[in-house]
């Protein structure tokens, strides 16, 4: 019997601690969360974080979509400072000055009534993607044929997300410039739906590296160090 009872015990434990620190701690910390300010002496900034809010409307679509089936938001920590191998993945990006990659706190979903954490990366880590996108266009495009930008590709379409109508007078500005290729019927235009256009406003929007309140004093400090050394 003291076997058995052994054994219930380190079932619970081996199931209930692990669910407790992976799922029940964090859980009751997310939702804990609250608005902060920066503080201009420590922080070395003003203002709120995060200093861009990420877009509500386009991220429900992101949500419904099943994007984070295949995509991540969430950089983990490196181990070992092996920083190296997530070149590219945030503000690192050639047209700005290098800042290190930091890897991603729970801070960073402040104020999302869900984290979009991600089930597998298929596809590329989102959380940084605000600094390394090309233009709207751009992105209309790939989401409408991923494989007219890499035909590699295998990003599903989301071509329901986009109107096929009629042109009728001037070509539209918003209208789709798609390579030969991937064009629709003559005499039709590709117009981004609302919901599209949310959907990239929410994608432009993710720059998950702001400086931290209270940790930003490092991370603020980190390229001023880069630059004297230099
Ligand atoms: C079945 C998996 C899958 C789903 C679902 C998916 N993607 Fe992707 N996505 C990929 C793959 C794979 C790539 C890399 C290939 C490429 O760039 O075309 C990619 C690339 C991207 C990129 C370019 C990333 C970069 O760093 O250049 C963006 C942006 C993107 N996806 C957004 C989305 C959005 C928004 C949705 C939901 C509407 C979505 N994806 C749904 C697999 C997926």
């Amino acid at each position: 019997m003291s076997q058995f009872r052994t054994f219930i015990l380190a079932l619970v434990a081996s199931f209930g601690l692990p669910w407790l620190c992976l799922i029940v701690v964090p859980a009751i910390k997310y939702q804990a969360l609250q608005p902060l300010t920066y503080d201009k002496d420590a922080d070395g900034i003003e203002g709120q974080y995060p200093q861009a809010p990420i877009n509500r409307q386009g991220q429900l679509v992101y949500a419904r979509e099943g994007c984070a089936q295949c995509h991540t938001q969430m950089i983990r920590p490196t181990q070992l400072a092996l920083d190296g191998w997530r070149k590219g993945w945030g503000q690192d990006q050639e047209a700005r000055p290098a800042t290190p990659v930091r890897s991603n706190t729970l801070l960073d979903y402040l104020g999302e009534p869900y984290a979009y954490l991600g089930v597998q990366r298929n596809g590329p880590d989102l959380a940084n993607y605000g600094w390394r996108a090309p233009s709207r266009e751009e992105i209309h495009q790939m989401l409408f044929a991923p494989k007219s930008r890499h035909d590699w590709s295998n990003m599903p379409s989301f071509a329901h997300l986009y109107q096929v109508r009629l042109a009728q007078g001037p070509v539209s500005d918003k209208a789709l410039k798609l390579p030969k290729k991937f064009k629709v019927k003559e005499g039709y235009e590709v117009i981004p739906t609302p919901e599209a256009e949310n959907l990239v406003n929410y994608l432009l929007s993710l720059k998950k590296d702001y400086p931290v309140p209270g940790e930003s004093a490092a991370v603020a400090a980190a390229p001023a160090a880069d630059a004297a050394k230099k």
